[in-house]
């Protein structure tokens, strides 16, 4: 199954590569403010799926720009998750970022993940209990143990509606703690450097099951620990993302819990405590 998905996110990155070559005539559509998708998302999820779909037919499909669609008979237990193109608005600029996401879920486990990108010919792999791997070199979190000798990646909240005044805060308490914070704009690779260890850590509000569910599993098969920012495994469903080598990975709990909508939640569950009131998120945030 493992090599049906790299056949698959190597036709999509073909047809991502050919486009690269004239961004500037891209019809670009928008789904929402700063939200963008191409035609090269829309022909690079066909690609996908007719790969995935002519090998198991059976299989269910949850892809990013066209949906759900249900396994059947001995493919009920199985999903695949892609996002076609993830970095669409640095693929739109010419900004070299972005890559080709897909992974498998199995009756609601990841198995299966690949994230490439076709703009370095970088593959990255992992299947469930296998490790994970860089074209054919075995890849493994960093080691860093310290906050402070950490680069970290994140992703900026950029939608109407994004919890703007919550990730600055947020932002502000991890920049004087860290050695460096980068934003690269694609969050499927940016959970892949971190299995690779060429970051530290990674955490985002406001991701989408097709943004993380591949990267999750390869950092996991590195060594490394991906969930919300409460510590929960959920991050699939929750929204937020984190995700770092164990040490690392429970420092960043420690700063950023607070912060976890899952925390509001448990906050609006518990009774309030005479000394710390349940704080309300800050003004102007909405829900993310
Ligand atoms: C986006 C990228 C980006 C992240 C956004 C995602 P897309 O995916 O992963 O890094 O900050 O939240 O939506 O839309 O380019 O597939
Ligand atoms: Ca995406
Ligand atoms: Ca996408």
């Amino acid at each position: 199954m493992l090599n049906v998905a790299v056949k698959a996110a190597r036709a999509a990155g073909a047809l991502i590569n050919r486009a690269s070559l004239d961004v500037e005539a891209l019809r670009v559509g928008t789904k929402q403010a700063n939200d963008f998708v191409t035609e090269v998302d829309h022909a690079a999820e066909a690609a996908i799926i007719d790969t995935l779909l002519g090998a198991y037919p059976d299989h269910g499909i949850w892809a990013e720009e066209s949906g759900r669609r249900e396994g059947k008979g001995r493919g009920k237990g199985h999903v695949w998750i892609i996002d076609p193109l993830d970095g669409t608005t640095n693929f739109i600029h010419g900004f070299p970022v972005y890559c080709v996401s897909i992974a498998l879920m199995v009756d609601g486990r990841l198995e299966q993940a690949v994230v490439y990108d076709p703009t370095r010919n970088d593959l990255f792999t992992a299947s469930k209990g296998r490790g994970a791997y860089l074209n054919d070199r075995r890849i493994r979190v960093a080691k860093r143990t310290r906050l402070s000798d950490c680069l970290l990646s994140t992703g900026f909240p950029f939608r109407p509606g994004d919890a703007y005044d919550t990730y600055l805060k947020m932002l502000g308490e991890m920049l004087p703690r860290v050695a460096g914070v980068r934003r690269p704009g694609s969050a499927a690779l940016d959970l892949a450097y971190v299995a690779a260890g060429f970051a530290d850590g990674f955490f985002e509000l406001g991701l989408s099951p097709w943004d993380v569910a591949a990267g999750a599993l390869l950092v996991t098969e590195a060594g490394g620990l991906v969930g919300n920012f409460t510590g929960e495994p959920d991050f699939l469903e929750t929204r937020e993302c984190m995700a770092g080598n164990p040490r690392i990975y429970g420092q960043l709990v420690g700063l950023l819990s607070k912060y976890s909508r899952c925390a509001h939640h448990d906050d609006r569950l518990a009774p309030p405590a005479a000394s710390t009131p349940p704080q309300p998120p800050a003004a102007g945030d909405a829900p993310w």
